[in-house]
């Protein structure tokens, strides 16, 4: 049973069958077609303004090229230590910006605080040619330790990074499953926040490969269409990505698919954190849990075919998606709670 990872999932129904029905045909290509235009203007709708969206194949392709506009080559990115740009992007965020510096911050919880970025940009070389300059700053919502930002602490950071005349991009791989946590606009914790730039993430709420690099200010966007050619992420038959933000974005499906994910973390956290031994590292908000587990707890449920992964330490951590069922998760429940009984 999956708990490893919101990847390894299948593609929803829905979105697969906006693929198939988008095979109808022959269509314009790279982005010329009426499908494209549909997935505009929905996410136009979504965050309430003009915004430019340039799909792009992955979330390292969206975080890396995101940055490369907000960041020149000599130019200081600071992020969270535990980001995906940051720990998980093979270096990508460099060679799109031709060699910026993603400078790792501490934060409790997965989170950057003002306090944090205020020391370190006290500390940065501001106007001395010999050191790297402050740039961006790029905050990840939901954050890699399943928790979210609130409107409020985002405006926070933003604000400060605005002070020191700081651009700011959002990693938005799981921002579905932030906003079904939020409860807010889609438009309040980003734009409206201070977001520059925004990576948004279908493919773990359900596309197939779906992501897109959104632009609240389209002046910022004009060179942008050359940058994502040269580094080979214009789709030529761009309908099959649009018609699965198309699909996503209809109903407010992606709302509906992160709501479920969400519910299986809470129904999962809420389980195992009742047991002895067992307990929460971080507050569950969106679709990862991170727990510490007695090894005997870790090793049975492994061992029972149960998938996640050990990460740091006795925390183990475990992922839910769109697909997680309810009885799986009483399953592994279940699993757990037989194994701490064991002496
Ligand atoms: C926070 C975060 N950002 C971005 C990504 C995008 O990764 P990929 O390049 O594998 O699509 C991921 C995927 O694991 C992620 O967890």
């Amino acid at each position: 049973m999956n708990f490893a990872s919101d990847n390894v999932t299948g593609a929803a129904p829905d979105i697969l069958q906006a693929i198939v029905d988008a095979n109808e045909g022959n269509l314009p290509s790279y982005g010329a077609d009426p499908l494209t235009a549909r997935m505009q203007q929905r996410l136009c709708q979504m965050f309430e303004r003009d915004v430019a969206v340039f799909p792009v194949a992955t979330g390292t392709a969206a975080n890396a090229l995101a940055l490369s506009v907000l960041s020149p080559p000599w130019g200081t990115v600071f992020c969270h230590a535990d980001s995906h740009i940051y720990t998980d992007e093979c270096g990508a965020p460099e060679l799109m910006t031709q060699g910026a510096r993603l400078q790792p911050l501490p934060g409790p919880h997965g989170k950057l605080t003002p306090e944090v970025l205020a020391a370190a940009l006290a500390e940065a070389p501001v106007g001395f040619v010999h050191g790297m300059q402050p740039a961006a700053l790029s905050l990840t919502q939901a954050t890699e330790a399943g928790t979210c930002y609130t409107v409020a602490e985002v405006a926070a950071l933003t604000a400060l990074a605005r002070q020191h005349r700081l651009r700011v991009h959002m990693d938005g791989a799981r921002f579905a499953n932030a906003i079904a946590h939020l409860g807010c606009s889609p438009a309040d914790v980003t734009w409206k926040a201070g977001v520059d730039i925004l990576s948004l993430g279908a493919t773990k709420n359900g596309a197939l490969c779906a992501e897109a690099v959104i632009f609240f200010d389209p002046a910022l966007a004009v060179d942008f269409g050359y940058r994502r050619k040269r580094a080979a992420q214009l789709f030529s038959k761009m309908r099959f990505v649009s018609a699965q933000f198309d699909a996503w974005l209809t109903d407010d499906r992606w709302l509906t698919l992160a709501r479920h994910a969400n519910a299986m973390a809470a129904r999962l956290a809420a389980g195992l954190q009742a047991l002895p031994g067992l307990r929460l590292r971080d507050p569950v908000e969106a679709n990862e849990l991170f727990l510490r587990m007695p090894d005997q707890v870790t090793d049975g449920l492994l061992a029972a075919g149960f998938q996640f992964y050990r990460w740091e330490g006795d925390v183990v951590r475990m992922v839910t998606a769109w697909n997680t069922s309810a009885s799986d998760v009483d399953h592994l429940i279940q699993a757990a709670a037989e194994l701490t009984k064991i002496t």
